[in-house]
């Protein structure tokens, strides 16, 4: 029987964006084994519906169950804001999801208690985000929207430059005029592009970055629950997909900063 602390950690996202986010797992807590399920046939969610979305994420949950995992890490921020109650509810192993560790963040930065979020629709409409910040730091002026031609930015790698800084610019302007001191990249996508983003938000925004959050959190959980993995050894990483997306690859390395072990097909719909 495995030990708990070595159970892997469960890390699920629509696709390859949640990458992102087990790069700043590795980082915090390199001796832990991970589990990867990127959902790339039924990618994106965020332009998906709350019903539809909940039961992918379901599906996603139960696959990851199977590898026997101590903890469920949801790296897509549509899942985390609309789906995280259910999953809670219906998983008996602890869900930890972006919103909570973003929204935390971002209240303990702020000086001016003026916040931005940007995500995809799913996110910003589901006022996820908007909520807990106002619960947490009773923050009154936050200001949401969405830009989705971010997403297949990140994923061609085209980051920076003219192009994607006049994207930005058309994106953010109406935020940066409600001179916000801090942003929220609410979309697993969105470090990619963290260079254009400030440069059209100017210096003095701070942009929280919630996968670096979510790691903090999920070492937090670990330690106190007993679960933190102490071997001496490095983890050891598995990728699994709902199809190997062409370049996948390529894309996967801009998003994971290093080269990936080959990702294993699932059929998602059997679970
Ligand atoms: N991973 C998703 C998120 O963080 C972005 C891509 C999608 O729309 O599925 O919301």
């Amino acid at each position: 029987m495995e030990e708990n602390r070595e159970r892997p950690i469960g890390i699920f996202d629509s696709g390859v964006g949640g990458l992102t986010v087990v790069k700043q797992i590795l980082k915090e807590l390199p001796n832990e084994n991970i589990v990867y399920f990127g959902d790339t046939a039924r990618v994106p969610y965020g332009t998906k519906s709350k019903e539809t979305i909940t039961h992918f994420a379901m599906q996603d949950v139960r696959f990851l169950l199977s590898f026997n995992v101590k903890i469920i890490v949801v790296a897509c921020n549509s899942v985390s804001s609309n789906s995280i109650d259910i999953l809670k509810r219906k998983f008996s192993l602890p869900v930890i999801g972006v919103i909570d560790a973003g929204a935390e963040a971002a209240c303990s930065y702020t000086r001016n208690r003026r916040i931005g979020v940007i995500g995809t629709d799913a996110t910003v409409e589901s006022n996820a985000y908007q909520m807990k910040i106002e619960g947490k730091c009773s923050a009154k002026n936050i200001f949401a929207r969405s830009c989705p031609l971010f997403v297949p930015l990140a994923e061609e790698g085209f980051t920076e430059g003219k192009i994607p800084g006049m994207i930005a610019e058309k994106y953010l302007t109406e935020i940066r005029k409600k001179q916000i001191d801090t942003l929220i990249l609410g979309c697993t996508h969105y470090p990619l592009l963290a260079t254009t983003i400030q440069n059209v938000m100017g210096e003095d925004v701070t942009l929280v970055d919630p996968g670096v959050e979510v790691a903090k959190r999920v070492k937090k959980y670990l330690t106190e629950n007993e679960l933190y993995n102490d071997s001496s050894y490095r983890g050891n990483s598995k990728f699994y997909l709902s199809d190997i997306p062409r370049h996948f690859e390529k894309v996967a390395e801009n998003f994971l900063g290093g080269p990936i072990p080959s990702p294993v097909k699932v059929t998602i719909e059997d679970y």
